[in-house]
């Protein structure tokens, strides 16, 4: 099914009926990482569920919600969950909320996911900001006729993630004491996590952590022409030596461990914006 132009603005219409804020940053949060919603003065808040043609999210980690509200004294709209490929929807709804919140007016978009480590030098709950991507997903939110009002057919991805943003956020997290990597984020569909060969190959194609989100997100992003700055939390380690089976509540008992770290280095690059 294609999201239309039509359909995202009848959501973009319902939204501005109930509230007037104008988000000037968007916030994508991962699994395991929703509770920088606790710092955000919340002006209005309001269900997927309620919106019309939004796809609504079956992960039971993620509650589901659009927050606006005042963060670090910028105004934002964050998602409190979001939507992955491997859930069952098409690419076309997995990125609509960036196209949504575009068309609310955010002029930055800011992105968190829980990962796995395939560089040797990281540690579980480590932090890494994504320098660059490559694309693993069998499906991509572009294909098809092209919505115009958001950007052109074939649009560029030199600088993918936005490098002022990157310095900015390495400036914040030297300030703030945090250690942080950088690194290639490789995105697959998912929702098995992957064998010790994938792993290997992951890590030998040039990729430093894999997860199963955020490029759709990017990309939607980069033909709209938005900055994106996006972070990594280890939450498993995949390279040999360190690989082992993990279970689902261990990645998130390790994002959730790192969410404060990532927290700061967001409300600190949003206060130098
Ligand atoms: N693979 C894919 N996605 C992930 C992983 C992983 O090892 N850890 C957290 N998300």
């Amino acid at each position: 099914m294609q999201v239309s132009l039509s359909q995202i603005q009848e959501a973009v219409s319902f939204i501005q009926s109930k509230t007037n804020t104008k988000p000037e940053v968007g916030i994508i949060l991962g699994t395991g990482l929703g509770a920088l919603v606790d710092d955000i003065e919340i002006e209005a808040s309001i269900s997927y569920s309620d919106i019309p043609n939004f796809p609504v999210s079956t992960v039971e980690t993620h509650s589901g919600k659009l927050i606006f509200g005042k963060l670090s004294g910028k105004q934002i709209v964050a998602m409190q969950g979001r939507f992955h490929y491997y859930e069952g929807y098409n690419m076309q709804q997995v990125v609509m909320p960036v196209r949504v919140m575009r068309l609310l007016g955010i002029e930055k978009l800011f992105i968190s996911n829980a990962a796995g480590g395939l560089n040797k030098g990281f540690e579980t709950s480590d932090l890494m900001i994504i320098q660059d991507h490559i694309n693993l997903f069998p499906e991509n939110p572009l294909r098809g006729p092209n919505l115009d009002t958001f950007g052109g057919r074939f649009p560029d991805m030199w600088e993918a993630y936005d490098p002022k943003l990157i310095e900015l956020a390495k400036e914040v997290a030297e300030e703030k004491g945090i250690d942080i990597k950088e690194g290639v984020y490789a995105g697959v569909p998912g929702p098995n996590l992957e064998t010790p060969a994938e792993y290997r190959y992951l890590e030998k194609i040039g990729a430093d952590a894999v997860g199963m989100s955020t490029i759709p997100e990017n990309i939607a992003a980069r033909h709209i022409d938005i900055p994106v700055f996006a972070v990594s939390v280890i939450t498993d380690l995949c390279y040999p030596g360190k690989l082992k089976k993990v279970s689902i509540p261990d990645i998130i008992g390790a994002a959730m461990k790192a969410e404060p770290k990532m927290t700061e280095v967001f409300k600190g690059l949003l206060e130098k914006l």
